[in-house]
């Protein structure tokens, strides 16, 4: 398969020398990067800001905003058999960007945000049909109720819930306390799971996944 895969944070900036960001070390696409690979999948990875260096048969291209990730993730989707999206995108984005470094004055300072375009809801409503979309869903609580909306409204064949807040597991670590939900119908609770062996999983899903749109 041709495979786009997406990883890391974005960055949205205030001005020059400041941005609001997600929590995301890259970890879980480096995981998929490796399994994608190592089952001679062919790889495109587009990436926020997260340092993870892929091999040179790996298109890459490197990104910062939302707006810049979802104009990148488009492009490349119309030749991938499947997408994963695992970055961790900013929800909003200052409306403005100043061009020079904001000087401090109040003792408040009120940034009004606007929404950034939701790239999985854009792959889902475009490819849903035709090719398969993995998304993935962080949250702290109401997990199940929380990634079955996700599937549901971005259209999408798995979701992979990221319980996040748990000892052990989630950013920064090697462990993840996940779960698979499909479209299809279906789940499966991992509980502390490595980031290695849950890319292997989701690999693995996203092969069988191809099949049944195959038919
Ligand atoms: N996502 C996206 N574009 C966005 C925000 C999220 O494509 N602007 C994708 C993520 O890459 C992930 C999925 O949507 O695959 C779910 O992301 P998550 O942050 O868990 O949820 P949100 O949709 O942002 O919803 P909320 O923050 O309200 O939980």
């Amino acid at each position: 398969m041709k495979v786009l895969l997406t990883g890391g944070p974005t960055r949205e900036y205030l001005d020059p020398v400041r941005y609001i960001t997600n929590r995301s070390s890259g970890k879980m696409a480096k995981a998929l990067i490796g399994v994608l690979l190592k089952r001679k999948h062919k790889v495109t990875a587009v990436l926020g800001p997260c340092g993870v260096k892929c091999p040179k048969s790996v298109k890459t291209v490197n990104v910062e905003t939302a707006r810049q990730m979802k104009n990148s993730v488009m492009k490349e989707a119309e030749h991938a058999d499947a997408v994963i999206m695992c970055a961790a995108v900013a929800d909003y984005t200052p409306v403005k960007v100043s061009a020079v470094k904001i000087k401090k004055s109040d003792d408040i300072l009120r940034v009004r945000m606007k929404r950034t375009p939701d790239i999985l809801f854009c792959l889902g409503r475009k490819y849903g049909k035709k090719k398969v979309i993995a998304g993935f869903a962080a949250e702290t609580d109401k997990i199940e109720e929380n990634a079955l909306r996700k599937l549901r409204d971005k259209k999408c064949d798995m979701i992979v819930a990221n319980k996040v807040g748990e000892k052990g597991a989630g950013f920064d670590s090697s462990m993840m306390n996940a779960a698979l939900f499909f479209r299809e119908g279906g789940k499966n609770h991992f509980g502390k799971i490595s980031k290695n062996r849950l890319g292997y999983i989701i690999v693995r899903e996203i092969e069988r996944l191809r099949q049944t749109k195959n038919k």
